[in-house]
């Protein structure tokens, strides 16, 4: 096997003739067996053996690697593996990009398609830091926001076409906090219909449960500090696409800009991905348990769960995919007040505003993760003031209940 440039030559070693030198130079590693994970580079350049190489190198990339920032071998790897799965079970390609937190994966796509005077066609009840970052870093550089209703497409097909500019249709499905889905084909045709692209929030979902790439959007965006990972300890996001040239432009935004995930984050998100399908299937599981009886139990008002035969969202959420998720939320009482009141008496779910780990976590949307969203429009969209957002561990599904009961009563 062939050993890394790393290990001190003896023309090195004869150069070294200071203790000082000696501290400041690499240590010497090899490898004789490959490992069986895969290692986490983290160097934040890579070394030509001469110049005419890194000259090939620069005039190749990306691909080659020069710098963590332009590209780095545990950063792409975990990338790929995403993409892979994003179109797993298909003939297509996938793309990936790993970046550091799921708001720079947002940021960089929207800000690779969009200029001033483009428009973002999109739901009132996205993740409150995704309408934030619309409405206050990209309306600086008039890119306006709209608000539309995903369910008559026939109007969303009049509005779009009468828009000028660059135009992209956004959308989280099921979205964060009321679990709303969206048809992800049907919106695919008419952004394609009108010269936009779709690109979708597979967040909540993951590409366990459904895969819109292969249902006709363009770009898929995580935040992969969620389920992808999926244990709270790293924080990166994805975008995944099926079009190389539509990649290539990311590439060129991310480089630019800096928002690379890095090669420790990315190895943890890899090392999550491996129980990715088990992990699920006991969240959903567990989802569908707790939605079922908390449905009866009094106290509880307003159940947002896709998995329940009766919920508005039940539909398309069956036709696209495979499992109903483990996000759910629910109205306790009728004010803020009483959602809090709630909140505080839960002994094993916690208070946490994130999502998607082992354990069961609770938030009050309005006073957390939706503070930030105008109060109309949280409201017109079913962000009430008594919502609770409740993100399904994998604990025991009776566990969950009786901590709910408990807090209840
Ligand atoms: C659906 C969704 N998308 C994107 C994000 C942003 O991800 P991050 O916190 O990794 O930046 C979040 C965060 O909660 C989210 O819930």
């Amino acid at each position: 096997m062939e050993n890394f440039a790393f290990k001190l030559s003896k023309m090195d070693r004869k150069f070294i003739k200071h203790f000082d030198t000696l501290c400041a130079t690499e240590a010497a590693f090899g490898l004789t067996t490959k490992p069986h994970k895969i290692p986490i580079v983290a160097s934040s350049t890579f070394q030509f053996e001469n110049i005419e190489q890194g000259i090939e190198i620069f005039q190749h990339q990306p691909g080659s690697h020069v710098y963590t920032r332009y590209g780095n071998p545990t950063i792409e790897a975990v990338a790929q593996k995403i993409a892979d799965l994003e179109v797993f079970g298909s003939s297509q390609n996938g793309f990936g990009l790993l970046c550091s937190s799921g708001m720079a994966a947002i940021h960089t796509v929207t800000q690779t398609l969009l200029k001033h005077g483009d428009t973002i066609f999109t739901q009132g009840n996205l993740y409150g830091g995704t309408t934030e970052q619309f409405n206050r870093i990209f309306s600086k550089h008039e890119i306006s926001t709209r608000i539309v209703e995903f369910s008559d497409l026939n109007l969303l097909h009049d509005t779009i076409q009468k828009t000028g500019g660059n135009k992209i249709i956004y959308i989280e499905t099921p979205a964060n906090p009321t679990l709303q889905c969206i048809d992800i084909e049907a919106l695919a045709n008419v952004a394609h219909q009108n010269n936009a692209l779709l690109i979708v929030d597979n967040t909540f979902a993951t590409p366990c449960l459904q895969q819109p790439l292969l249902l006709g959007a363009d770009v898929v965006v995580h935040s992969t500090t969620k389920y992808l990972h999926g244990h709270g300890t790293s924080t990166g996001g994805a975008i995944i696409c099926k079009n190389e040239h539509l990649f290539k432009q990311f590439w060129e935004t991310q480089k630019l800009v800096g928002s690379n995930s890095n090669a420790f984050d990315a190895w943890l998100v890899n090392l999550g991905m491996k129980t990715l399908a088990l992990r699920m299937n006991k969240h959903c599981e567990n989802a569908m348990t707790l939605a079922t009886k908390l449905a009866g139990l009094q106290g509880i008002n307003k159940i947002h769960y896709p998995g329940l035969a009766n919920d508005s969202n039940h539909p398309i959420a069956s036709k696209q995919m495979k499992a109903f998720g483990a996000m759910l939320s629910f109205e306790v009482g009728q004010s803020a007040e009483d959602a809090i009141r709630f909140a505080n008496k839960l002994k094993l779910c916690k208070i946490a505003p994130s999502l998607g780990e082992t354990d069961s976590m609770i938030l009050h949307p309005v006073t957390m993760s939706h503070l930030k969203v105008p109060r109309e429009t949280r409201l017109k969209y079913g962000i009430t003031d008594a919502l609770i957002r409740l993100s399904v561990g994998i604990e025991h599904a009776d566990d969950i209940f009786s901590d709910i009961e408990q807090a209840i009563n």
